[in-house]
């Protein structure tokens, strides 16, 4: 992708981690700067492309099982990222047409991408809300003045990559509770995490 083709004032001075993230997944939404701050990152850390890919297959295989084997119907995403096909809902409107998806994310980068997430079949519905983990009971007043997804039914929240950046001094185990406590019966949490466990 070239600057002109952004056309969206992106500050492309500088390597932006999201867009370093698109270049790891074999993405377009990158530009050469952060292209080459990949490539520093990835000669620290070869196994990068695998993590990355793998940590989306993740939550590719986890819709489509919440989808399929538990009817899940209805998504609330918090650290969305930059969009790259096949998005959460396209993976859960491929199988339930009507499948429903709220994300969120705090960074203004990935808000300017988010008329990509909003390409739902007509059967569904999805938005994009602009808000911080950190203060989940403003998140979860914009999930529900969005008006997209029904309380009285199941709902799977999707935290991809997103936890460890959550400090201690958050005290992210609250900020779960908080997220699954307005869930009614046969919600689901899908989770993954960074740890460097298996590759000291
Ligand atoms: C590594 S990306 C993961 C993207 C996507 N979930 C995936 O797994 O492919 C992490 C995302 O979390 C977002 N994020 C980080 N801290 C956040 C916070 N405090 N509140 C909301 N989103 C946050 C970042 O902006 C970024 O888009």
């Amino acid at each position: 992708m070239t600057t002109r083709q952004a056309g969206r004032d992106l500050d492309t001075s500088k390597a932006h981690s999201a867009r370093m993230y698109d270049y790891f997944l074999g993405g377009k939404d990158h530009f050469e700067i952060d292209k080459e701050a990949a490539l520093v990152a990835a000669q620290a850390h070869p196994g990068i492309y695998v993590t990355a890919r793998e940590n989306r297959a993740f939550m590719h295989r986890a819709t489509r099982v919440l989808a399929q084997e538990h009817g899940i119907r209805q998504w609330l995403d918090i650290g969305t990222g930059i969009p790259t096909e096949p998005n959460l809902h396209q993976v859960a409107q491929s199988v339930a047409v009507d499948a429903r998806v709220v994300y969120a994310d705090n960074d203004p980068l990935v808000l300017k991408y988010a008329e990509r997430l909003m390409r739902s079949t007509t059967q569904g519905r999805t938005a994009y809300i602009e808000a911080n983990v950190t203060d989940p009971d403003a998140l979860m007043s914009a999930v529900e003045a969005s008006e997209v997804l029904d309380f009285d039914q199941p709902i799977a929240l999707s935290l991809n990559a997103l936890m460890h950046f959550i400090t201690d001094p958050h005290d992210p185990y609250a900020i779960i509770r908080r997220l699954l406590d307005p869930l009614p019966a046969g919600s689901a949490l899908a989770m993954n995490h960074c740890t460097p466990d298996f590759d000291p």
